[in-house]
């Protein structure tokens, strides 16, 4: 069996895997199904929400970090989420993404996937990318050999080095390259690059995979006024084809991209609303804005 043939029957046994895992929520899958024929692979939106956390906790050495959170996001939106330093905003990400355990709480992903089911690796690969402050692209690669990478992260060093990009992900470098507005550094050192478009090129890298849920922390901190104006061009162009959940501190860059802004403070939700309706409320200003 040639290299390819056998990663072509290696990713049809992952993807029957991971559909095999959806189904193994309480219901089995059939009560928030309704009997709708899934794809492998496919998340079930059908209830309205891609991410659903339901009274959510969890205690380091009996600090509560997060505490009864309750938040949820509409597929395609792109929610921002603020709030003061050691709100829990980066820790809801490590429940959300595998890296934490909640003590308690409900984390589904779609209607049908458990998130608490799944370990971290598992749950990138069922289509949740996440991005962190500080950008992590292999400096001595080019642009076009980091984006390539993103499409082998699941394969063994032997089918790597043999990988050859197909038409269609070659397509969808192209169409990656202009998103992140790097087209004509493709050929640059990721080393050389100002740290803005590190960050875009390390988002860039998460969209290879066609993530449909994308979180984000901190992404504009440290960029120029400019990338960070680039950066939220950005942004609302992935919205619609793209889940996202944004947290940034910088407020004018929350103005350009909200809709919807949730506020976490002690590890649960303050206040949600627009960016103008949370700026008026009396307990936000005080714990958050009005510092
Ligand atoms: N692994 C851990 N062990 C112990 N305490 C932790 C751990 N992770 C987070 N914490 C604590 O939980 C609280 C929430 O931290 P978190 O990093 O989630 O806040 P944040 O909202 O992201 O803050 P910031 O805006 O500063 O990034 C903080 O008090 C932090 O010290
Ligand atoms: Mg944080």
């Amino acid at each position: 069996m040639t290299p390819d043939l056998m990663d072509a029957g290696a990713e049809r046994v992952a993807r029957h895997i991971a559909f095999e895992q959806t189904l193994h929520t309480e219901s089995g899958g059939r009560a928030a199904g309704y009997g709708r024929h899934m794809t492998p692979g496919e998340v079930d939106v059908t209830h309205g929400r891609i991410l659903y956390l339901d009274d959510v906790s969890v205690s380091f050495d009996g600090f509560k970090a997060i505490n009864k959170l309750s938040l949820d996001i509409a597929p395609g939106e792109l929610r921002c989420i603020i709030g003061p330093n050691g709100a829990g905003k980066t820790t809801m990400m490590d429940i959300i993404t595998g890296k934490t355990r909640p003590d308690e709480g409900t984390v589904f992903f779609g209607s049908t996937i458990d998130l608490l089911r799944h370990k971290e690796a598992e749950i990138a690969q069922l289509g949740i990318g996440r991005k962190f402050q500080k950008p992590t692209v292999f400096e001595q690669l080019t642009v076009f050999e980091n984006l390539e990478l993103a499409l082998k992260t699941d394969k063994g060093v032997k089918s790597s080095m043999l990988f050859k990009l197909d038409s269609e992900q070659c397509d969808r470098l192209a169409e990656v390259l202009h998103t992140i507005h790097l087209e004509s550094s493709v050929l640059r050192m990721a080393g050389n690059l100002s740290h803005g478009q590190k960050q875009w090129l390390e988002i860039g890298m998460l969209l290879m995979q066609d993530p449909k849920l994308l979180l984000l922390d901190e992404p504009v901190a440290g960029m120029t006024d400019e990338e960070t104006a680039r950066t939220a061009e950005l942004f609302l162009s992935l919205k619609g084809k793209h889940s996202l959940m944004v947290v940034e501190h910088d407020m004018s860059f929350i103005r350009t991209i909200s809709e919807i802004v949730t506020v976490l403070c002690d590890g649960s939700v303050l206040a949600q609303g627009t960016l103008d309706e949370v700026q008026a409320d009396e307990r936000v200003i005080e714990v958050y804005l009005g510092r």
